[in-house]
């Protein structure tokens, strides 16, 4: 998988500035053994509906801490995906026993009913909206009957930029419609949803679902 420009160059700035922020936050973002508490409560959601040794897709993986990690360590096939090479270094180094690629999620390709479960926690809102909505939609054809997605999205509208995010001294750039507009991405991509939550973060928040595929 490999970035691909858009033509009036403006998305392909904005990952630019994604794919260069997370090498230069990753530490800032996650340490080695980091387990936040929204991912501990998250976890055992996701693990009661995988079936044994499932194939896991861990879209936006990050260092692959905790979720790849807590999954592979359960027996599962883990493959993340993620467009920073230092966040796949890391992840390499971490998670042994999950597979990592290096890649931009929007270009990702997979035969359809080829997964039990997909994670992509806080990366689409990283992705231009109508990526975002073409990748829900993608990611509705690659779980088999009954398969999971457990994903967090925005929850109010949003786009902007921030500098020195986490003081990580790097710039990062999000884009997000609100939580009705996900709700209706996901539900017209046949994806059922089975749990939703509002989770706090400072001032605003994200929105979690756990889908399933009709
Ligand atoms: C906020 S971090 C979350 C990491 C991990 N999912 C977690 O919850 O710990 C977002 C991750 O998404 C990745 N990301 C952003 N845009 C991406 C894209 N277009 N393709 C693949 N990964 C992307 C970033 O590099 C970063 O590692």
């Amino acid at each position: 998988m490999s970035a691909v420009p858009d033509p009036d160059g403006t998305d392909a700035v904005a990952k630019a500035i994604v794919e260069q922020g997370y090498d230069a936050v990753s530490l800032h973002y996650r340490a080695d053994d980091e387990y936040p508490p929204g991912y501990r409560a998250w976890t055992p959601m996701l693990t009661a509906v995988l079936p044994r040794s499932s194939d896991v897709l861990d879209l936006g993986c990050g260092c692959g801490v905790p979720m790849s990690r807590h999954l592979a360590a359960l027996g599962h096939r883990v493959l993340g995906v993620d467009i920073s090479r230092t966040q796949i270094e890391r992840a390499e180094r971490l998670v042994p026993d999950a597979k990592f690629m290096h890649g931009d999620a929007a270009d990702a390709a997979f035969e359809p009913s080829s997964l039990d479960g997909i994670v992509c926690l806080y990366m689409l809102i990283h992705l231009p909206q109508p990526e975002q909505k073409a990748l829900i939609h993608k990611m509705s054809v690659w779980p088999r009957a009954g398969g999971v997605l457990l994903a967090t999205t925005g929850a109010t509208a949003w786009t902007g930029e921030e500098q020195n995010w986490l003081d990580g001294g790097a710039a990062m750039w999000w884009s997000h419609p609100d939580a009705d507009t996900y709700r209706d991405w996901l539900t017209e991509a046949d994806f059922s949803i089975e749990h939703e939550e509002f989770v706090p973060e400072g001032t605003s928040g994200h929105q979690l679902f756990l889908a399933r595929k009709r």
